[in-house]
C-alpha cells in the first residue's frame, strides 16, 4: 500500500515509523514532513491545511490510505473531502471534529449525553460574559471556543484576572475568531490523564493510558506549552478507572455522535482530570496527542495499518490491540525561550549516538545537506522503552544528554508522577 500522512511535528514521525512496520505498506509520503520523517517517508512540499492539494496527491500516487495529523484539516474538512472522492483516510468528519474545533459544542453534547465535565456556561458577548462570570466560585476557567492551538484556555486565580481573560479573548481577539465566543467553567482539581480510543462511527477500542506534561518547567511551573514530555501507560488510571473512561465517557460521545448524525471515525482523544468524584473530561480532541504518540505507539504491537483501514471500512469489532508490556517514555528538546520567542536555525549533534531501545522523533527539524537544523519550538521527542517506568525514564535521560543543540531546554522530571505512586 502507499500511504499519505498529513502533519509535521514528533507525532507525525512516531506515526510514520509505526506505519513503516507495517508489511502491508510499499511506500509512505508525508506532507510536509520534517527533517527525521525524511529518513522514512518521502517528505512533499503541500501544506497541512492545503485540502485541494493534498487530495490530487493522493489520486495522482494512488494512496491506498491517507492518515491525518493535526486538527485543522480536520476542522477544515479533508476527510469530507477525501470521501466524497472516494479516496480512503483516516479521520473524523468536519461535523465530528466539531468535539474539538469548537469547545461551546463539545461542552453542549456532553450536557446532552450526561458526560462528565466541569460545570459550565458559553456567551457570545464580552457583557454577558463578564455578568455571567459572578456566578462562579474562584479560580475559574476560561476558553476560546475555537481551535488556538494549546492557547485557548487560560485559568484565572482572581475576577481581574478571569475579566483580563475575557478582554483578550473577545475584545481583544487575541485568537481571531477562535474567541467570538467563550467557555466559562469550573477549576477542577485532580491529576490528568489521556485516554485515546480508535472509532469506527460505531464501535471503538480504548488505547493503553498516557500522561502529558503541559508546563514548560520542571514541577508543572511556568507557562503552557504543546507538550514537553508523556509517558505511557499511566499509573493514574488503573484498571478500574480505565473502564469507567471507556464506559461514562467514550461511549456515549460514540453514541451520541451516530444518534446526532454525526459519526465518530479515526481517533477520539479525551484529556481526563481524575478528581474525588471520578473522571471528568477536560477537552475532546480529534486526533492523536502531541507528545502521547510518541510514547503510546513504541508500545503497541499490532499493525496500525490493519487497526486504520478496520476503522474506515466499519469493522474495527474485529480488532484487538496488543500491547508491549514495557514502559515508554517521551522528553520533548525545545528550543530556547520556547513558548515564547525562539532562535531556529541551530545544528543539532549526537542524533546518531542513540540506539535502541531509545529513539529520537523529530518534531521541529529540518534537513540541510547532511546536517539537521532545528526548525521550531519543539525540537525533538526523545523516547525510551523500560521495564517499568524508573528504567525507561534511565534509558531516556542517558539518551537526551547525547544529543545537543545550542540553547536547547527540556524537563528533568517527565515521568515523575508515576514513580511517586
Ligand atoms: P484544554 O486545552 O481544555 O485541555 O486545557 C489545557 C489545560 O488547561 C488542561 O490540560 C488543564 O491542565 C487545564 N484545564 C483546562 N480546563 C480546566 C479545568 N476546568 N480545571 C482545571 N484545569 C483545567
Ligand atoms: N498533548 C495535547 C495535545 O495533543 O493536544
Amino acid at each position: 500500500m502507499n500511504i499519505l500522512v498529513i502533519g509535521s511535528g514528533g507525532r507525525e514521525h512516531a506515526l510514520c515509523w509505526k506505519i513503516q512496520q507495517s508489511l502491508k505498506v510499499k511506500k509512505i509520503f508525508c506532507a510536509p514532513g520534517n527533517g527525521g520523517i525524511a529518513g522514512l517517508a518521502e517528505c512533499v512540499n503541500i501544506k497541512a491545511d492545503d485540502i485541494v492539494g493534498l487530495l490530487n496527491f493522493a489520486r495522482d500516487k494512488k494512496i491506498d490510505l491517507t492518515v491525518v495529523g493535526p486538527e485543522v484539516p480536520l476542522v477544515l474538512g479533508v476527510v469530507d473531502a477525501f470521501e466524497k472522492a472516494g479516496v480512503k483516510i483516516f479521520g473524523p468528519s468536519k461535523a465530528a471534529a466539531q468535539l474539538e474545533g469548537s469547545k461551546v459544542f463539545s461542552k453542549d453534547f456532553m450536557r446532552r449525553h450526561h458526560v462528565p465535565t466541569a460545570a459550565y456556561r458559553s456567551f457570545d458577548t464580552y457583557e454577558a460574559a463578564l455578568a455571567g462570570l459572578k456566578k462562579f466560585t474562584l479560580p475559574v476557567v476560561v476558553k476560546a471556543d475555537g481551535l488556538a492551538a494549546g492557547k485557548g484556555v487560560i485559568i484565572c486565580n482572581t475576577l481581574p484576572e478571569a475579566t483580563d481573560a475575557l478582554k483578550t479573548i473577545m475584545q481583544d481577539r487575541a485568537f481571531k475568531d477562535a474567541g467570538l465566543r467563550v467557555v466559562v467553567e469550573e477549576f477542577l482539581v485532580g491529576e490528568e490523564a489521556s485516554i485515546l480510543a480508535v472509532a469506527d462511527g460505531k464501535d471503538f477500542i480504548l488505547l493503553d493510558s498516557s500522561q502529558d506534561h503541559k508546563r514548560i518547567f520542571d514541577n508543572d511551573e511556568g507557562p503552557n506549552t504543546g507538550g514537553m514530555g508523556a509517558y505511557s501507560p499511566a499509573p493514574v488510571v488503573t484498571a478500574a478507572l480505565w473502564d469507567e473512561i471507556g464506559r461514562l465517557v467514550i461511549k456515549p460521545v460514540i453514541d451520541g455522535m451516530a444518534q446526532e448524525g454525526a459519526p465518530f471515525k479515526g481517533i477520539l482523544y479525551a484529556g481526563i482530570m481524575v478528581t474525588a468524584q471520578g473522571p471528568k473530561v477536560l477537552e475532546f480532541n480529534t486526533r492523536f496527542g502531541d507528545p502521547e504518540t510518541q510514547a503510546v505507539l513504541p508500545r503497541l504491537k499490532t499493525d496500525i495499518i490493519d487497526v486504520m483501514l478496520a476503522a474506515v471500512e466499519g469493522r474495527l469489532r474485529e480488532v484487538t490491540l496488543e500491547w508491549d508490556p514495557r514502559a515508554c517514555v517521551c522528553v520533548v528538546i525545545a528550543a530556547g525561550g520556547y513558548p515564547g520567542d525562539y532562535a531556529s536555525g541551530k545544528e543539532i549533534r549526537g542524533l546518531d549516538a542513540v540506539s535502541a531501545p531509545a529513539f529520537v522523533f523529530h518534531a521541529g527539524t529540518k534537513k540541510d545537506g547532511e546536517k539537521i537544523l532545528t526548525s521550531g519550538g519543539r525540537v525533538l521527542g526523545v523516547t525510551a522503552l523500560g521495564m517499568g517506568v524508573a528504567e525507561a525514564i534511565g534509558k531516556v535521560y542517558a539518551a537526551v544528554e547525547k544529543v545537543s543543540f545550542e540553547g536547547a531546554q527540556y524537563r528533568r522530571d517527565i515521568g515523575k508522577k508515576a514513580l511517586n505512586r
